[in-house]
């Protein structure tokens, strides 16, 4: 029962790459020493287009491995709320990873590991362009972190209190 494990290692490492990208982008615009924030901003801008990258290949993956049924003790609207939270994490991830890559490549700034791997930036400088951008990054920051929080706070209550087999349905991140 549950999601395959192809869909079980791309939830897992998604979680780990998020658990990375938004620490390090909440710290890096504080007002800290730039020995500590220009390590961050690269560590930050490098990894955000792969987990784009991995949340489009997740879609592209889910499109013919659709989301087994719920349980049935689950109830209806229960399942509609879960299935949207879903839907809406994807369009947040999404929307984030887009609104960072325009925000930086519109600003001029560099992506250094695209630059490493001789990606060069698809979009042309426009300070009007990356003012916009960077309001909605801030902006889906904050949209991601909320449906995060009622989702794992929704896996845990499935988890430890309900026990009805539905963080099984994810968890562990290999099929049994
Ligand atoms: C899904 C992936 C991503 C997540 C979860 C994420 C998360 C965050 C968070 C939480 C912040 C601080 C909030 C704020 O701006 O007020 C931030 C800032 C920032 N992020 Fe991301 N980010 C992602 C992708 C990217 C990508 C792909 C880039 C660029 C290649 C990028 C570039 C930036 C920059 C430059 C900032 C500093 C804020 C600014 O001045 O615009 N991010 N990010
Ligand atoms: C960065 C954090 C997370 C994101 C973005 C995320 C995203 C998602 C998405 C989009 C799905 C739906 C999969 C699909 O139908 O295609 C899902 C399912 C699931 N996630 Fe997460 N997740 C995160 C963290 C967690 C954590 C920390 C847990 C456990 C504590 C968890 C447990 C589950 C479970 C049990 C399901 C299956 C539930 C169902 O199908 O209704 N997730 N997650």
């Amino acid at each position: 029962m549950g999601y395959g494990t192809v869909s079980r290692l791309f939830h897992w490492v998604t979680v780990v790459l998020v658990a990375v990208m938004i620490p390090v982008g909440i710290v890096m615009i504080q007002d800290v020493p730039r020995s500590v924030q220009d390590p961050l901003f690269i560590l930050h801008k490098g990894l955000g287009p792969f987990v784009l990258l991995v949340v489009l290949l997740r879609l592209l993956w889910r499109l013919w491995h659709p989301a087994p049924a719920l349980p049935a003790s689950v109830p209806a609207l229960q399942q509609k709320v879960a299935r949207l939270v879903h839907v809406a994490l994807y369009f947040f991830l999404i929307l984030q990873g887009v609104s960072g890559y325009v925000r930086v490549t519109t600003g001029g700034f560099p992506i250094e590991t695209l630059q490493r791997l001789g990606i060069r930036p698809l979009l042309p400088k426009s300070e009007a362009v990356t003012q916009v951008a960077e309001q909605i990054h801030a902006v889906s920051a904050v949209a991601l972190i909320v449906l995060i929080g009622m989702h794992v706070a929704a896996a845990a209550y499935h988890g430890i209190v309900r026990r009805d087999g539905v963080f099984s349905m994810m968890w562990p991140p290999v099929a049994k």
